[in-house]
């Protein structure tokens, strides 16, 4: 038996999941998946879980698939334990997004002081689970698609006893396939050396079938100004010059530390618009679920992908079956540095290529960091740190450093206003505070 439980089972992305685990069903033969939500999340759980049970049963695969509420129950011999959760829900990313932009400052889920809170919210909730896990399902592997995605991963393998956790994002998935249309290639030959941490990753080299076809990469990126960036983010674009000085493969989140004056009007005006992303998110989820009621419905909507987490199912699902299958293929990965990147700590989580085994990803070392990049890679890695020690201890202080050191906050008097007010305004979510 093959046992996977998603935790957050009620999110509008789980249809992505089901049908990552039905296509690949003749190598990962799963057969059961049960879906745990909280009670709040009850209405919606049941929504997915309908439609799940469609698409498996359009699939014709014999997988016993069910929904709870109850978290231990459903661990019970788990094999694999995805972790998808908003602690707070949209409503809480909207204050993550709106409170900073109030104040001048870039109001973002996972970057800034929003990023620091939904980290704040998520570490405890996620430690728990981890407690769970290493209890109920020692042998589970822990795979984390929730957000702040390195930094949860690097909280839990510092401070759990739970050590088979791996951290998973679409963002190196998006430039391989980017990068491929760029070259007008397939995807699957291409391989870019990744180095970094979750959203701060750059892309090093880019290898065509075993080619190395950076430059040609670069010259198109900086000559046409191509675009490749998820739904959630709407970019300016990179100057030539900043693509050919750097040399490197810059992701779409990387506009929140290098334009970061243009990226904040151009975000003021979107939110005058349109509202946060939280809003926009909530109005695509609504419509989202009006899809997934239709009893018709039996299989993931194409309107998924309005969603910046598009495809995310793929790395989740690739990750699972080479775990699964020993495969020792390359993946992208959060995991623990281990010397890869010489120049960070060894228990640092980074985003790196791994290769993947049943004992877990082996991270592949791509030597030191660039000079040009090591510099502000050290700062948000250090930042990264504060944000986990706060999460733990809840102190005050510990929390305002994080906050003030943030490159994209760096001012001691806004790092007081927004702390405070972010802690009053999340205030129901921060027991450790
Ligand atoms: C990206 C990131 C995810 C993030 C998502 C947000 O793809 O990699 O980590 O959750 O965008 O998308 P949303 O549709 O919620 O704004
Ligand atoms: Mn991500």
């Amino acid at each position: 038996s093959l046992k996977v439980v998603i935790i957050g089972g009620g999110s509008s992305y789980t249809p992505e999941i089901i049908e990552g685990i039905i296509r690949r069903h003749d190598t990962f033969p799963v057969s059961e998946i049960v879906l745990v939500d909280i009670e709040a999340g009850k209405e919606k759980l049941e929504i997915i879980g309908n439609l799940a049970l469609r698409m498996v049963e359009k699939a014709k695969k014999s997988i016993n698939l069910s929904w709870t509420l109850d978290r231990k129950e459903a661990l019970q011999h788990a094999d694999f334990v995805s972790t998808q959760i908003r602690v707070g829900g949209l409503a809480a990313r909207e204050k993550d997004e709106r409170i900073p932009l109030s104040h001048g400052f870039i109001g973002q889920e996972t970057n800034g002081a929003g990023g620091i809170f939904k980290a704040f919210r998520t570490i405890p909730v996620l430690l728990e689970l981890a407690n769970d896990v290493h209890e109920i399902c020692p042998d589970a592997w822990i795979i984390n698609f929730t957000n702040p995605a390195g930094i949860v991963t690097e909280a839990l393998l510092k401070h759990s006893p739970h050590q088979k956790v791996i951290g998973v994002c679409n963002i190196p998935f998006n430039m391989r396939h980017s990068t491929a249309e760029i070259l007008n290639v397939r995807p699957e030959d291409v391989k870019i050396e990744f180095i970094g941490m979750n959203h701060f990753v750059f892309g090093k080299k880019v290898y065509v079938n075993g080619e190395d076809q950076t430059q040609e990469v670069l010259t198109k990126l900086a000559n046409e100004g191509l675009d490749y960036s998820p739904a959630n983010i709407v970019n300016l674009g990179w100057s030539k010059t900043f693509i050919e000085a750097t040399g490197l493969l810059s992701n779409p989140y990387h506009q929140y530390y290098f334009q970061t004056k243009d990226v904040l009007d151009k975000d003021v005006k979107a939110f005058e618009e349109n509202g946060t992303r939280a809003e926009v998110v909530q109005q695509l989820e609504t419509s989202l679920f009006d899809l997934y009621k239709n009893p018709e419905l039996n299989e993931k909507p194409k309107e998924l992908e309005s969603r910046g987490g598009a495809f995310y199912s793929d790395v989740a699902c690739s990750l699972m079956n080479s775990l699964y299958n020993d495969s020792e293929d390359i993946q992208t990965v959060n995991t623990m540095n281990n010397g890869a990147i010489p120049d960070l700590p060894d228990h640092a989580v980074i985003e790196v290529n791994s290769v993947i085994t049943k004992h877990g990803p082996r991270p592949i070392s791509s030597g030191p960091l660039p000079d040009t990049v090591k510099g502000i890679i050290y700062q948000m890695k250090a930042f990264e740190e504060l944000v986990i020690r706060a999460s733990i201890t809840g102190n005050y202080h510990d929390a305002y450093t994080a906050m003030v050191m943030n490159p994209l906050i760096a001012d001691e008097r806004g790092s007081k206003v927004l702390l405070d007010e972010l802690l009053e305004a999340h205030n129901n979510y921060l027991p450790q505070f």
